[in-house]
């Protein structure tokens, strides 16, 4: 009898630096957790990098860094298949023939397209609803009398994404939270082609659920997420005297006066960190502190470090073997790029049948 085809899984890592734990929490320790079970893929999106204009040098070297972090991290190339986006031609053709379907409106009233316009254009992000209007901001990237532009790279990034997902028809895409609002694009275009040329084409591909409520690491620096943009980030490479000096840096408050206290965004962040790496146990432990007013931060920063340390030091020690390795380097992603490539060719020629684009 013949075994049932794996789902599909399919995700990607932009190579811009070195990875972080929001890296390492919304995405790469997924990637490892599902590779025996699922049809795994694994990619390194260096076109989507050139949204933000990379220099060459940089772009290159961030593209071994995510292979090397990838693989120092536990993906298996013998379960999973890994490879640079790039190499895969068939997606920057398909990309053109997506966007054909897209909206400029719908890609505008993106968030992480209004945040990354808004730096381009050294704008400040805007400080109450209204001027957060669509309006305003079209008004803003239309009518920039300025020397920056905001490229429409940046703009049709999500088409991009789309089409790394459909090319490969993946179901499961194991993602942080950011990055749900490009997935519901994603799921609206393959509708859209659906329905248009009335064919049952692109299966709707969803977040793949763990269980628990999706990741959004937060920085230590006060607020939001972290990010390499943020300039926040503990990155899984960071030496243990560097991690341990960041952390200990960590943004808190006065301590709670009262017991049962609410808390402050900055320590509600330290928690996070610590339910993600610290055992139950350790987190009770400070929970209870912080509840009965005897908590002291320097503390829960000693043992923060220690546990991320723990999570990060075996992967930080065998980057650096795997980087000075270039076949084996080179062989992951040839290996990878075959198989992804494949995959990849054979939906574009549907995609072309179907739109018509037959030849004579
Ligand atoms: P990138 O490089 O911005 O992020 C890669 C992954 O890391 C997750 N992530 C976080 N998760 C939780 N907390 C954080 N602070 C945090 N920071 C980053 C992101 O959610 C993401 O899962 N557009 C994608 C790359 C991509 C892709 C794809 C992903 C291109 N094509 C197709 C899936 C499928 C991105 O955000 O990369």
């Amino acid at each position: 009898m013949d075994t049932p085809a794996k789902e599909i899984v399919l995700s990607g890592i932009r190579a811009t630096g070195n990875l972080h734990l929001g890296n390492y929490y919304g995405a790469l320790r997924k990637f490892v957790s599902i590779q025996n079970d699922y049809d795994c893929n694994f990619f390194i999106a260096d076109l989507h990098a050139l949204t933000t204009a990379p220099d060459p040098q940089s772009l290159h070297a961030n593209v071994r860094n995510v292979l090397a972090e990838y693989l120092a991290a536990g993906i298996d190339p013998e379960k999973a298949t890994i490879f640079i986006q790039s190499d895969i031609p068939e997606i920057s053709e398909m990309y053109l023939l997506l966007n054909m379907h897209v909206g400029v409106g719908e890609l505008m009233r993106t968030a992480s397209f209004k945040d990354k316009a808004r730096k381009a254009l050294g704008l400040t992000a805007p400080t109450s609803a209204q001027d957060d209007s669509d309006e305003a901001f079209e008004r803003q990237i239309i009518g920039a009398e300025t020397n920056k532009r905001v490229n429409a790279g940046l703009l049709t990034y999500p088409t991009l994404m789309a089409v790394d997902i459909l090319i490969q028809k993946a179901t499961k895409v194991p993602v942080g939270k950011d990055q749900l609002q490009h997935l519901e694009l994603t799921r609206r275009f393959a509708r859209r082609f659906n329905s248009f040329y009335g064919v049952d084409f692109f299966p709707e591909p969803t977040d793949f659920d763990f269980g628990g409520a999706p990741v959004k690491v937060p920085g230590l620096d006060g607020s939001g997420k972290m990010g390499k943009s943020e300039g926040n980030c503990l990155y899984l490479i960071d030496d243990p005297k560097v991690l341990r000096k960041k952390v200990m840096r960590a943004t808190t408050d006065e301590g709670p006066k009262e017991p049962n206290s609410p808390m402050s965004e900055p320590v509600a962040n330290l928690f996070t960190l610590l339910e993600l790496t610290s055992t139950p146990e350790v987190v009770k432990h400070f929970r209870d502190a912080y509840a009965d007013c005897s908590i002291r931060y320097g503390d829960l920063k000693k043992q923060l470090a220690e546990d991320i340390l723990a999570v990060t030091t075996p992967i930080r020690e065998r980057v650096n073997d795997i980087l000075a390795d270039d076949q084996y380097l080179r062989r992951v992603v040839r290996q990878g790029a075959e198989k992804a490539r494949a995959r990849a060719a054979e939906t574009l020629r549907e995609v072309r049948q179907i739109m018509g684009l037959r030849g004579i």
